[in-house]
């Protein structure tokens, strides 16, 4: 539900079998604002996406006594998703959960698709349940107080979702790009709605990820290792990971050169990198140990057009030569 405000809240789920899963900084900026509900706090940060922090939650769960009646909701970004929604899942064998996403990536990406898990010896959400929340409600108020580069990270998820499925909504990412970036909010509820769609739409067609649902690994194959490797923010790796998509797609000749222009053009008018000049052989070993692939072949997202993503095989050696390309 996009646009639908936190206030509405007890509409959707009955707030007398609710509790409130959140992180201390969502809870400090809008605690005020939570209904009254009982709250359990985790700590921020994705060093804390682990089981340690869902068997706290578990602690709290059976202290509360929640039973099968037990409605969670995850109100914050994509970590307080990740992990509600994991903890939920499990508890008793699947309480029902919904969500508040507060972070622009947690509106147009974390919380809607059902993935939910946690990260497990420095392999990324290693652990994890497809299990789809009861709703998601997408306050467009609530990202108001979003630093730039947790701006940056949601707005690169939204190009990823427009460059995989509509090619109308990267146009107006094009034309609209200052009025994003300073979250107007009549052009963002437009494209986390559109974004949505595309992701929905995906997910409902390929829910456990056995086809369609890799497209939605645009930028993520080889975003992934640079964002371990480096340390860089999410949204700065995946966009040179869709850099690095683009520019595999006009080598094998599915994406025009000056499409691939228009790539680069407004990622970097996003304030997003689309050049990389760390170790070659450390990222290039990340995408080959990525969730203990040890596979020479990676099947990837690639571009058949903006707007039209494919599943190629890619041999690591491509992924060299093209690494070379973004110095
Ligand atoms: N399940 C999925 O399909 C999926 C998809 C994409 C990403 N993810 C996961 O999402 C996580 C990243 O999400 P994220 O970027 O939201 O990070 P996050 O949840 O760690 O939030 C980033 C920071 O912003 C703070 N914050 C939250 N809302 C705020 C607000 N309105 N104003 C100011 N600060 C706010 C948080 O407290 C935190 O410190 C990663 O763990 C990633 O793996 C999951």
């Amino acid at each position: 539900m996009v646009g639908e405000p936190l206030g509405r809240l007890g509409e959707h789920c009955d707030l007398r079998k609710a509790l409130i899963v959140t992180d201390r900084n969502v809870r400090t900026l809008f605690g005020d604002r939570f209904p009254p509900c009982t709250i359990v706090e985790v700590e921020p940060g994705e060093a804390h996406k682990t089981l340690e922090t869902v068997g706290n939650i578990y602690d709290e769960f059976l202290r509360l006594e929640l039973d099968r009646s037990s409605f969670v909701v995850g109100i914050g970004g994509g970590l307080v998703c990740d992990v509600a929604g994991f903890a939920a899942s499990t508890y008793l064998r699947g309480l029902s959960f919904g969500f508040v996403p507060t972070t622009l990536l947690a509106q147009v990406d974390a919380s809607v698709g059902g993935k939910n898990g946690v990260n497990f010896h420095g392999y990324k959400n290693l652990i994890g349940t497809f299990n789809q929340p009861s709703f998601v409600i997408c306050d467009l108020e609530m990202i108001g107080t979003l630093p730039l580069e947790d701006v940056r990270n949601g707005m690169a998820e939204i190009v990823k979702h427009a460059l995989i499925g509509n090619s109308g909504l990267f146009s107006y990412l094009e034309q609209n790009k200052e009025r994003l970036l300073s979250l107007e909010s009549g052009p963002m509820e437009k494209v986390v709605y559109e974004s949505l769609l595309i992701k929905a739409r995906i997910v409902s067609r390929d829910e456990t990820e056995r086809g369609e649902r890799r497209k939605l690994n645009l930028g993520h194959t080889f975003g992934h290792a640079v964002e371990k490797h480096t340390g860089m923010p999410h949204g700065e790796a995946v966009s040179i990971g869709m850099v690095v998509a683009a520019r595999l797609s006009t080598m094998r000749g599915t994406l025009k050169d000056k499409e691939a222009e228009r790539v680069m053009t407004l990622l970097s008018d996003l304030g997003l990198p689309t050049r990389f000049t760390g170790d070659k052989h450390a990222i290039l070993d990340g995408v080959r140990k990525d969730k203990k692939r040890e596979d020479q072949v990676i099947h990837m997202a690639l571009l058949g057009g903006i707007g039209h993503a494919i599943i190629e095989p890619v041999a690591i050696e491509e992924l060299e030569e093209v690494f070379d390309d973004l110095r």
